[in-house]
Formats: C-alpha cells, sequence, structure tokens
C-alpha cells in the first residue's frame, strides 16, 4: 500500500518511525508493506514513486528542518499530491479550527480523486464531518480519523466495532490532557498559570493553549464523536462549550472537602452535545489525573464500558494512525 503524508512535525515523524519499526510485523502477519511514496511539511517536500527512505527522510529532518529536497514555493499540498501515485492520504498537518485550512482542502482533494484517508487533523472533521463522509462514500473511498479523538485511546473503533450491536446512550470523556494536567496540578495546591505552563512544557498543550483552556480542543472531539458514533449531523459550533479558566483555587479546595474532585468533561448523546467542568467524586473512573484522556461508553446491554489512554504523544497518536492503515489494508484485500 503507497501513502502519502500531510504534515511531517511530531505525529507525522511518528509515523514514518512506526512504518519502520512495524516492517517486518506487516510483512509477517499481513504479508503486506506500506511505503510512503510522498511528504510534505510547511516549507519542503519528497516524492519517490516506488518508496522514500525512511531513515533518509528523518535524517534530513532532524539536521534540516526539511522533509526533503525540494521548496514548496507556496505550493499548495494538493498540487503535490498529485506528483505521486497513492492509495491513501495520512493527513497529520497542523489543525485548523476556524476553517478547517489546508488539511480540510487535502482531504477533499484526496477523496474527490478516489484515494482513502486516515486523518488525526481534528478541525476538518470537526467542522465538515458530515460533507467528508458524504464525500467519501460517493467516490467509494474509507475515511479514518482514530487519532482524532483521544490519541492512542480506542474510541471510535471500540464504539464501532467491539461494541457493535449494542445502542450506546451516551459518551462522557476527558478529552483534553492539557485541561485534565492542569486540573490534577491545582488538586495538589499549584495555581492555574503555573499548571499550564508546565502542561506546555509537557508539549501536550495546543499551539495556541486557549484553544485547550477554553474547551474548543475538546469541543471539536465532541463534535467528532457526535457525527461518528451517534449520527447527528452538527459541528463544533453545535458544542455548548465552557472552559476551565475561571477554575479557582479555591473551588478545587471545596470540591476536595467534599470528596470531589474538578473534571473538564466532554458529553454526547442523542439530544446532549457539551464540554464543561464537573464535579467528580474520588475515584470515580471519570476523576484520572495526568495528560491521560478517557472515555466512559454508556451501553444498553453492557452498560458502562471505560476506555483511557494517552491523548497525545509521538508514538501513541501514530500507532492509531497505524491502527486505521491495517483496518484500510484489510477492506482493500
Ligand atoms: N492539545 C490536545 C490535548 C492534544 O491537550 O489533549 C491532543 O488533541
Amino acid at each position: 500500500m503507497k501513502v502519502f503524508l500531510s504534515g511531517f512535525g511530531t505525529v507525522g515523524q511518528g509515523v514514518f518511525e512506526i512504518l519502520l519499526l512495524k516492517e517486518k510485523y506487516l510483512k509477517d502477519n499481513y504479508d503486506a508493506s506500506i511505503s510512503v511514496v510522498g511528504v510534505v511539511d510547511s516549507s519542503s517536500f519528497n516524492i519517490d514513486k516506488k518508496s522514500l527512505c525512511g531513515f533518509c527522510v528523518l535524517a534530513t529532518k532532524t539536521n534540516s528542518g526539511k522533509c526533503g529536497p525540494n521548496a514548496r514555493d507556496g505550493k499548495p499540498v494538493t498540487e503535490i499530491m498529485d506528483m505521486t501515485d497513492y492509495d491513501v492520504l495520512i493527513e497529520t498537518s497542523p489543525t485548523d479550527i476556524e476553517n478547517g485550512g489546508e488539511g480540510l482542502a487535502n482531504i477533499r482533494h484526496a477523496l474527490a480523486s478516489g484515494k482513502d484517508v486516515v486523518t488525526v487533523n481534528k478541525g476538518p472533521l470537526a467542522l465538515e464531518y458530515p460533507a467528508l463522509a458524504k464525500l467519501a462514500e460517493e467516490n467509494g473511498c474509507i475515511l479514518k480519523y482514530e487519532g482524532s479523538v483521544g490519541g492512542a485511546m480506542p474510541i471510535i473503533s471500540l464504539c464501532h466495532t467491539a461494541l457493535a450491536g449494542q445502542r450506546i446512550k451516551s459518551i462522557r470523556g476527558i478529552l483534553n490532557g492539557t485541561c485534565n494536567y492542569i486540573l490534577s496540578r491545582m488538586d495538589t495546591g499549584l495555581p492555574f498559570s503555573q499548571a499550564l505552563r508546565e502542561a506546555q512544557q509537557l508539549g501536550y498543550a495546543e499551539a495556541d493553549p486557549t484553544y485547550d483552556i477554553e474547551g474548543i480542543d475538546a469541543a471539536s472531539k465532541v463534535a467528532i464523536l457526535a457525527n461518528s458514533i451517534f449520527d447527528r449531523a452538527v459541528t463544533i459550533r453545535d458544542v455548548s462549550v465552557t472552559g476551565i479558566t475561571a477554575i479557582t483555587p479555591e473551588a478545587v479546595a471545596m470540591a476536595a472537602e467534599r470528596g470531589m474532585v474538578i473534571r473538564l468533561i466532554g458529553e454526547v448523546s442523542d439530544d446532549r452535545l457539551e464540554v464543561a467542568p464537573r464535579l467528580v467524586p474520588k475515584g470515580h473512573a471519570l476523576a484520572i489525573s495526568g495528560t491521560l484522556n478517557t472515555a466512559q461508553v454508556l451501553t444498553d446491554l453492557a452498560g458502562p464500558i471505560t476506555v483511557s489512554g494517552r491523548g497525545a504523544g509521538k508514538h501513541e497518536t501514530a500507532s492509531a494512525i497505524l491502527s486505521d492503515l491495517i483496518s484500510i489494508m484489510e477492506s482493500r484485500k
């Protein structure tokens, strides 16, 4: 299978590393190989119609900050995608939650060209999920996005595959690691601003951390879950959002006196679409600490099913991309 990699930041490089790590695994278990035939970053691109050398591209990026010898000179990614033949677009470029940005254009272009897409880019899905799903269907393409919600936490495939046959009544979860880290550090008496600084140093926060602390990043994930799991044609603009900027040390201390913690909870069901700080009893499945994400899925037959995992990270997010790629490979057999 040939893939084109749009975006070569932390996650994009993680994908290349994982494909190298799993080369033998893919051969042994699926009798298959996944070759990267094109890669683009913000200033350069690199193409080999057969297969790019992963070690070489990664070394070039480390040494020069560029993914290849060709300057983009303002060329849109879509133009570069058309320079080579590929089966799947992997979209990992920086997200644009206002209007979808280049990521949205890339996904549209790939689907319209009959290519399958794996994206961890949240903006395009949170804004245009119904249109993208329709475009995929019209062109006989597969659109996968496991890593867009909760990074390594397998919430999408859990609901679609493992919980098949059940009615999912609601999903409530911690969908932003930055906020959870800040709130957990505030539990230990740290002021908000210092906890935010620490979260940024850990590399979890969005380029603009306002998106994290105002609840917008979590809202984008709620919108994706609403479309994907509840078949609701909504966008991030339909989500009622309250962030954590108004949470004071006094509020955290009062919660603690009552055996509670404050957590930013995203909730989605047939009639709810919300992100807001909530009081959660200590010891509850949603009272986790640190940068972890978690989701509690309420089902009609099995009751609550809880999953948690790392919501961001290089190999963590790339692991979700690998699982989407394998799923596409199996479907296309
Ligand atoms: N900024 C996000 C978070 C990264 O803190 O969870 C993953 O979407």
